[in-house]
């Protein structure tokens, strides 16, 4: 049977996988959580784990909005209206009201013109990409851009693919130089803040250079930002990357509503005919349903950016020094104190109201502690690190 050759090929590349330490296996099942109360955070339970309740430490849930009962009553109410599906596509008789709504809301928010909603960020940058680039468009992309953008490129074929170094906005200047002698159209791509990393792009400065090369392509020179993990949780009201370096406009916006804002979907802000454009080309939009009338409404960005300016942000480039010591401590606690490499403690970014300096103290102490093989000391430490993490998950839980 030719599918037993295929297998036993699929069943070898998971075996390198594995060997390659690249594996990554079976996912924790969450099958409950304990909400936040008792001045400590929410707890969840796992399959397989009785009644343990585990601290998560990595998820995305930034404001912790995903689990506030008001935002679930919103969700509640417009699901009992409208019934859990769209349906159907946007132009097909997909549209409700509360997608229109939320568009409204989120051009606002963001001081735009126009939104255009997607199933999720990653289909947000998949739909726009394509349709933005010709035959004689390059397109300019940070080495560390989300997958989302490099599936993006692929599949949208530019003349020409430039990736420059991490940041590094001398070699983006280059490739613009170098793309003007032949390409007609530029697009710069880059997260806001980088799902890797943690770190933030100058969004000022590559604005500044995009509007310093506009006129040496015919058709203009335009920056793209998917601040998936910036918008909600980043700059002093929220409003991500933009806001934090001080930036004008990106020409096109794209963040999701699947992390600070705590549920599901991605979007696009920019000007009107831009998105007119792309209600009329992308086909992610156009072949694909889109997020539930009932997720749409329970989108509060409103709530969220108020919740933003509640908890009163720590300075935000704390973020990035939070983070990068909190990925130090996860690598030191996987590779030296023999924890199993489980994709629960990866991935964690958190937004700068969750950990607080207090933690940041802690964080080095965990590292040294490991370093020293003294593992009840690293223990000490790590309790007073979860002690300080619940502290802001019910700082979170609890602010309205
Ligand atoms: C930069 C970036 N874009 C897109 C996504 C995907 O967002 P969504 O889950 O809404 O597709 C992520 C998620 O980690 C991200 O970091």
């Amino acid at each position: 049977m030719p599918t037993r050759a295929l297998t036993k090929a699929l069943a070898a590349r998971l075996e390198e996988l594995l060997r390659a330490g690249r594996l990554k296996g079976s996912e924790a099942v969450i099958c409950g959580f304990i909400a936040a109360g008792d001045n400590r955070g929410p707890r969840y339970l796992l399959e397989g784990e009785g009644e343990a309740p585990f601290l998560r430490m990595n998820s995305n849930n930034y404001l912790g909005m995903a689990l506030r009962s008001e935002v679930i009553a919103v969700e509640e109410a417009a699901a009992a209206s409208y019934g859990v599906g769209p349906g159907a596509v946007r132009f097909i008789s997909g549209t409700w009201s509360s997608h229109v709504a939320l568009e409204r809301r989120l051009a606002a928010f963001h001081a735009r013109p126009a939104a255009m909603l997607f199933s999720s960020a990653y289909a947000a940058i998949m739909g726009i990409i394509p349709p933005l680039v010709t035959d004689k468009t390059a397109v300019i992309s940070d080495e560390l851009n989300h997958n989302c953008i490099i599936n993006a490129v692929a599949l949208a074929r530019p003349a020409e693919k430039h990736i420059y170094k991490h940041l590094d906005m001398g070699e983006l200047e280059r490739r613009l130089e170098t793309a003007a002698k032949s390409c007609a159209r530029a697009i710069m791509v880059t997260d806001g803040v980088f799902s890797m990393r943690g770190d933030h792009a100058p969004l000022d400065r590559i604005m500044a250079l995009a509007r310093g090369y506009d006129s040496a392509f015919a058709e203009g020179a335009i920056v793209v930002v998917d601040d998936s993990h910036g918008v909600g949780a980043f700059g002093p009201s929220g409003r991500g990357s933009e806001e934090f370096t001080g930036s004008p406009q990106a020409d096109l916006l794209v963040a999701t509503l699947g992390k600070a804002f705590g549920v599901n979907g991605g979007y696009v802000v920019a000007e009107e005919i831009v998105i007119r454009y792309l209600r009329e080309t992308s086909p992610f939009y156009i072949y694909s349903n889109p997020i539930t009338p009932a997720e749409a409404a329970a989108a509060r960005l409103d709530a969220a950016a108020q919740k933003v300016h509640q908890l009163q942000l720590a300075p935000a480039g704390d973020l990035t020094k939070l983070n990068l010591a909190l990925r130090q401590t996860e690598n030191a606690l996987i590779t030296t104190a023999g924890l199993p490499n489980r994709p629960w403690y990866r991935h964690t970014i958190y937004a700068p109201g969750v950990l607080t300096g207090y933690a940041a103290v802690v964080i080095p102490g965990v590292n040294e502690a490991i370093d020293a093989r003294d593992h009840n000391l690293a223990a000490q430490q790590l309790t007073v690190l979860t002690q300080a993490i619940d502290r802001a998950a019910a700082v979170l839980s609890a602010a309205p």
